[in-house]
Parts: C-alpha cells; structure tokens; sequence
C-alpha cells in the first residue's frame, strides 16, 4: 500500500512530537511510532531539563559547563545558540499545558533542581516523573490538531533515497544524497508499507539496547541511527556513549534510574561497609559529571570484587524523599527498598548517545530532506559528555530550528515522489527464532565487557571480530526469512554496535566517555569529532 505525507516523523517521544506541534496547521504530517505512542525515553526521563533562570544564574554559565563536560568537543555555535534560547524553549512546553514544579511555600517560582556539572540550580522538572508529564501534555497538544495523523505499531525498517531507487533502475543517481521516503513493518498487519514523503525527520531516540544493562526502554534500539548509516548518511562520535552511575540493582526493578537529582540533594555514594568513596576521585565529588562518577563506581567494584554500590538519602527525611522523588520511592518501596532508612543499591548502565547522525544547525543530516532531532543526532552540543537534562532540551531547540526551516522549503519542493512498492522476494517463514535470540544476547553481552565504561584496544578488536561473525549471520537469516520486528531489531543492533566499535578504535585516546586504558590521557591530535560514514 502507498502512503503519501509532506513530513514524515518517525518517533513519537519530544522531539517527534515537539516538531510535529511546530509544523501543525502548515503541511501534512505523519507521526510513526514503533509501539505505543508515548513509549520511548522522553517517557521515563526523571530528573527534568536545563534552562538558566534564576537571576544568580545566566545562559552563559550554562554554556560554560556544557563545555567543560563536553571535554573540548562541543560546537560552541550550538552550545551559545541552545544554552541562551533555552528559557524561551521551556515557556513554549509550558504554554502547550507541561506543568513543572513551583516552590511550596512561593507559588509561580519554579523548584530547581541541581545535577551534576550544573554550577547552579537550573533544572526544571515535575516531581521525579519529569518525562510522563512531558509526553501527557504534548500528546494532548498533538490531539488536537487533526491534521496531525499518529500512527502506533509502525516500524520504520529502511529509508528511501533517489540513490537506491536509481539503483534499482540501473540508473546512474541523479542526487543520490535525497530521501525519498520510507518503508515501514505494520505490526498490525505483518505487511510492508511504502511512505513517500517530501521530507522525513527521524527521531528514533537512542541506542542502549546494544548493551545488556541499559536505563532505556525496549523501543531503544538505534533503528534511525542504522537506517541513516544504511541511506550512506554521517555519522559521528558514536565512542561516547554516557553510562548513568545509578541504575537500581535488583533482580526484578528491570531498566529503572536512580536520578541524578538524589546526587543534587545531598546524595553520598557508598561501598557496602558504607565507606564514602567520591572524594578518592573528584573534588565535586558525587556532583562530578557522569563519565567521572560512572567511572570511579566501576572501578570501586572491580577492586572490591563487590556486585553494586550504595547511594545514600538517609540524611533526607522521608517527607521530602516522598514529596520530590515519589516515583522513585514507589518502585524502591515495591522492591523492599526504604530509601529513607537504608541506601539504594546501584549500577552504572549505558543510558545515552552523545554521538549521532551529523546535522547541521538546522537539524538536517548529510542525506537531503533527512532531518534527525532528538537523541538520535548529534548536533555538537555535547561534544564527548552529555551534561545532564541537557538532552530534553536539545530536543525541544532543534524541533524548533528543523521546524522553521522545513516550512520555508516546502514550498518549493512540488508532488513527493513515488517510491516503488517493497519487494519481499522469495523469503520463507523464519525457521528457529533462538537464532534472533542468541545472537541478540551474545552483542548485548560483549558490548558491556569490550566495549563497556573501560575500554582497551584487545577488546575492542575482540568485540570487532565477533561482530563480523555475527552480522554475517544476520545479513544471511535477513534475507532468507520474512522479515519481522525482532529481526530488524537484531539487524539494527548490529549495525550500531559495528559503528560503536569502529569510533572507538578510531579515537586512540581517552576524552569524556571515552576511556581506554591504553591510551589513558587526551591527545590535542584527536581533537576533532570521528566521521564513520558508509562506502557505496
Ligand atoms: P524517544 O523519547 O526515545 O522516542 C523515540 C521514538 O522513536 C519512540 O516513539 C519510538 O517508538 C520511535 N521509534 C524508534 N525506532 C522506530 C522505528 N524503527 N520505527 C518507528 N518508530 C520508531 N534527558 C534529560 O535531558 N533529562 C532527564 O531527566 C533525562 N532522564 C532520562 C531518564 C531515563 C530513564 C532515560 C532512558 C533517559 C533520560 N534522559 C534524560 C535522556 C532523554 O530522555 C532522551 O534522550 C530523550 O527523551 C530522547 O527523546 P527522543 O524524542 O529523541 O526519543
Ligand atoms: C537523571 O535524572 O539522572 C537523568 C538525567 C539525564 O539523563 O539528563
């Protein structure tokens, strides 16, 4: 079946549904979600998003700690540009109906919180459930445009491109750098349907399922980031990816954070003799940013031989606990854990892509009329450390920048043209679905040892050769088999580990979330961002 849209949005968290709010009214827009429309990491983000708004703070300080935890790789435009629009971004998500939290006793003051590499309260949030309220309030904003159609249950497998479809005529391409539109699994079908559209913005979040211990959703699975490097897009800096020192450690909590915001109101990390370790690392101790905190935990493990650590809020009385961090507190009293008596036992795990498809200023990649908002690009404001909440707030600035330029060029872009129907071939039901789940399995694992918070070039090249095995063996069961979700997942994950690895190796030293241990300090010679990008 064939489908046409002047926008076609793939993602449904902030920053899908953001741009597609911005474009309403103005053109068609189809929102695509793999699952459930509000089902992805905007939902689950707790702690909130920077924006400098007291009058002891400034945009400028905010930029000036984006770039110390950028680590010399920000790109100081996006950084100015973002830090000092950011207030007005976040009047824009509240004037769409998102409610943060305002001060108890002072009513129309917002309650800021503190995270870590923040010099100054700068984050806003509702409760501890920041992402939820996000999701509730922009999806009823998207409700009530009718012209923005929100379809669940649709997978994005693979984008087309003028270069692919002139391929497939034997065609020399005419531009072969130009989305065409896209094919896309319906779940609800088992079919595969072809998306023809003007423009297609890919905000498809991150990629923490590569990793077997994750803070991210199911959803995470790179699949835009993959479908962009398949359609020959630039993709950058994909070796730094962020670890959240705190994860809940327990059998049943699943991918549960533990907010950085417990650290910002006094939180200590302890071993479990409740040995105080932070200040063994980094005068800022628990307020370090991530990579140094994530770092500092995973080395205390390996010396103590111990499964976790402990982030203590005792000292926090357990009406405030309940007040600020009620969700937190729920699934920690669900699991036996009474954080106001006894500290919680954390994890690090990956939880964010500091890398990304290449855009530019505006959100657009190297393909053209592919724009990628939201996690999934990288736009150069983190450089190699994302600071925290900073990640919500790149959304909402790009959606907005992606936006205004889609605008003024839809109009000369004339009909979307076809895109030819997908070809199934000859493939046969899959035989052994354990196929799907081992290798599945097996990446997730090695990526966490080889290519995890420590890193050395042995495992590096130890994970760069199973994976050449393994995407053997997916490139084969792909094309025999009909094609199902888990296979394009599994497909996808690959292709993003491959892409993980290859930056590492690429970066012989060690900056922000890139730490290896045989080249220990910063090196100016790699002072730049690393281009992975595929050969036709
Ligand atoms: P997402 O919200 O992840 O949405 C991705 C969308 O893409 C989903 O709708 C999904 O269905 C869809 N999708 C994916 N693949 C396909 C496909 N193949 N076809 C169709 N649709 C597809 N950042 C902060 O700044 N502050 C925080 O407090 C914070 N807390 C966090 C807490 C947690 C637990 C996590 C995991 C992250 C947190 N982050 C935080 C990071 C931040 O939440 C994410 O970077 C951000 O929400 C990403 O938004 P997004 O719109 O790019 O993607
Ligand atoms: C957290 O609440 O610790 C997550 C914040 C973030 O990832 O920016």
């Amino acid at each position: 079946m064939e489908h046409q849209t002047d926008v076609l949005v793939v993602g449904s968290g902030l920053a899908g549904t953001r741009l597609a709010l911005e474009l309403a009214g103005k053109c068609s827009v189809t929102i695509l979600a793999k699952g459930p429309r509000d089902e992805g990491s905007t939902r689950y983000a707790q702690g909130g998003i920077a924006a400098a708004w007291l009058e002891e703070d400034s945009w400028e300080a905010h930029v000036r700690d984006t770039l110390i935890a950028g680590a010399g790789l920000c790109h100081r435009e996006v950084v100015d540009r973002t830090a000092r629009e950011a207030r007005e971004r976040v009047e824009e998500l509240i004037a769409l109906g998102v409610e943060f939290d305002q001060r108890s006793n002072h009513p129309g003051e917002y309650d800021l919180h503190r995270e870590g590499g923040h010099s100054a309260r700068r984050i806003l949030h509702a409760k501890d459930i920041t992402g939820a309220e996000l999701m509730r309030a922009l999806l009823a904003a998207v409700d009530q445009h009718p012209d923005i159609a929100v379809l669940e249950n649709r997978m994005v497998i693979n984008l087309a491109t003028a270069g692919w479809r002139a391929k497939l005529a034997n065609d020399l391409p005419p531009d072969p750098d130009r989305v065409l539109g896209a094919y896309i699994l319906n779940s609800e079908t088992g079919r595969v349907e072809a998306y023809s559209a003007k423009i297609v913005v890919l905000c498809t979040g991150g990629v923490g399922k590569v990793y077997i211990y994750t803070s991210n959703p199911d959803v995470s699975t790179g699949d835009g980031l993959a479908m962009a490097y398949r359609a020959g897009a630039r993709i950058t800096n994909m070796e730094f990816i962020q670890f959240h020192p705190t994860c809940l450690y327990h059998p049943e909590a699943g991918n549960f954070l533990i907010s950085e915001a417990l650290r910002g109101e006094g939180g200590v990390l302890r071993l479990a003799n409740g040995e105080a370790f932070m200040h063994r690392y980094d005068e800022r101790r628990e307020l370090a940013p991530r990579d140094i905190v994530a770092r500092a935990i995973d080395s205390e493990l390996k010396r103590t031989g111990q499964e976790c650590v402990f982030l203590d809020m005792t000292h926090f009385a357990r009406e405030q606990i309940v007040h600020k961090f009620p969700n937190i507190n729920a699934r920690c009293m669900e699991l036996g854990i009474d954080m106001a008596v006894s500290p919680i036992p954390v994890v690090p795990a990956a939880h964010y892509s500091c890398g990304g498809v290449a855009t530019d200023l505006v959100g657009e990649s190297s393909v053209r009329n592919l724009f990628v908002v939201g996690e999934t690009a990288h736009t150069g404001l983190h450089g190699a450390n994302r600071l925290a909440s900073n990640s919500l707030l790149e959304a909402i600035s790009f959606a907005h920048h992606s936006a205004r330029v889609i605008l003024e060029r839809l109009p000369d872009m004339g009909q979307a043209k076809l895109i030819p129907p997908w070809d199934s071939g000859t493939s046969s039901e899959p035989d052994e679905q354990v196929v799907i789940t081992q290798v599945w399995e097996e990446i997730r694992r090695f990526m966490w040892n080889y290519v995890g918070i420590v890193r050395t070039t042995r495992r590096l090249q130890r994970a760069r050769k199973r994976l050449d095995l393994v995407e053997e063996e997916i490139r084969n069961y792909y094309w025999d088999f009909q094609l199902t979700g888990d296979l394009v997942e599994l497909r996808n994950i690959a292709t993003v580990a491959g892409i993980i690895v290859d930056s590492a190796m690429r970066r012989r030293e060690s900056r922000g979330l890139h730490y290896t241990l045989d080249y220990p300090s910063q090196d100016q010679r790699f002072l730049t961002d690393t281009i992975v990008q595929r050969k036709w």
